[in-house]
């Protein structure tokens, strides 16, 4: 049986070293198939390439799954879901705001997450059934009721033709609570929800690296994360995390809050086709 505690703190400590590849102002820069808003950094790959070392040294006979080659170990027992740099325009432009994040996937579920922005030295980690931590304290979710919620949502950076319902979805939800926001690093904003910086959070198209870590947090932090399943004209929300092709990510501080972010969200993409979401 794997003793899921100490395993995140040598996973705390991997997380860290691998941040070494972040502290540099000498990367470069690649346009991935072309599209001038999805690039990645030599930093994305130097850092996953050594977190694939490490974790898979640390569980001898786990999978890994990261965002720069991807490779899908979906049949392993254990896989590692990695996104090396997660805001990686933030990380190219200086902003400070990136994260390093590693999920764990034991059988069908999320177990164990950290999440690190090297900028700040801020540290997010969680095993299930523990608690959610940050920089050694534990967190939880805000009591925040609707209507004085801030919401995070991003408008579907690499599939621009789902950008109308995200706007749409905005619009609507923005009518009824407080504000939103935008930081550009969807990791770190799940984990801003999870110490209560922020109370609500909706992207349509997330793959699984960019919330693995993230939604042990959130849930061990006493929030609630579901994704949408739709087809034939009805959408409905699901906390079956879909963890092999991207999916809708809805999530909230309480379940009351889900299940009204989740009316919007489902009606606006109740007609989706699964061609325009490809
Ligand atoms: C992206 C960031 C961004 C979010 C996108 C992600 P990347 O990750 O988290 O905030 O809106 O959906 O894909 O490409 O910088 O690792
Ligand atoms: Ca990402
Ligand atoms: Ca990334």
């Amino acid at each position: 049986m794997i003793d899921l505690l100490k395993l995140v703190e040598q996973v705390k400590d991997i997380v860290r070293e691998a941040s070494k590849f972040t502290r540099t102002d000498s990367f470069s820069i690649t346009e991935k198939e072309g599209e001038s808003w999805n690039i990645v950094t030599s930093a994305d790959v130097a850092v996953q390439d050594f977190l694939q070392q490490k974790l898979q040294e640390l569980v001898p006979g786990s999978g890994f799954e990261g965002e720069e080659k991807h490779m899908m170990d979906i049949d392993k027992e254990i896989c590692w879901i990695v996104d090396p740099i997660d805001g990686t325009t933030n990380f190219a432009r200086g902003m400070q705001q990136s994260g390093i994040s590693v999920g764990m996937r034991q059988g069908k579920e999320l177990v164990l997450g950290v999440v690190y922005n090297p900028d700040h030295d801020d540290l997010f980690w969680a095993t299930k059934g523990n608690g959610a931590f940050h920089n050694g304290k534990r967190v939880h979710v805000s009591k925040m009721d609707f209507e004085h919620s801030v919401i995070c949502t991003a408008l579907s950076l690499y599939r621009k033709n789902l950008a109308e319902i995200c706007s749409n979805v905005l619009n609507e939800t923005y009518q009824q609570c407080a504000d939103f926001r935008r930081f550009g690093v969807a990791s770190l904003e799940m984990c801003y929800l999870a110490v209560g910086r922020v109370d609500l959070y909706f992207e349509i198209r997330l793959y699984p690296w960019d919330f693995a870590a993230s939604a042990v947090i959130i849930r061990e932090a006493g929030g609630c994360i579901s994704t949408v399943k739709w087809g034939n004209g009805k959408a409905e929300l699901s906390d079956d995390l879909i963890l092999d092709v991207p999916s809708p990510i809805l999530i909230a501080n309480s379940r009351a809050n889900l299940e009204r972010l989740g009316s919007i969200v489902t009606k606006h993409m109740a007609g989706l086709t699964e061609a325009d979401y490809k």
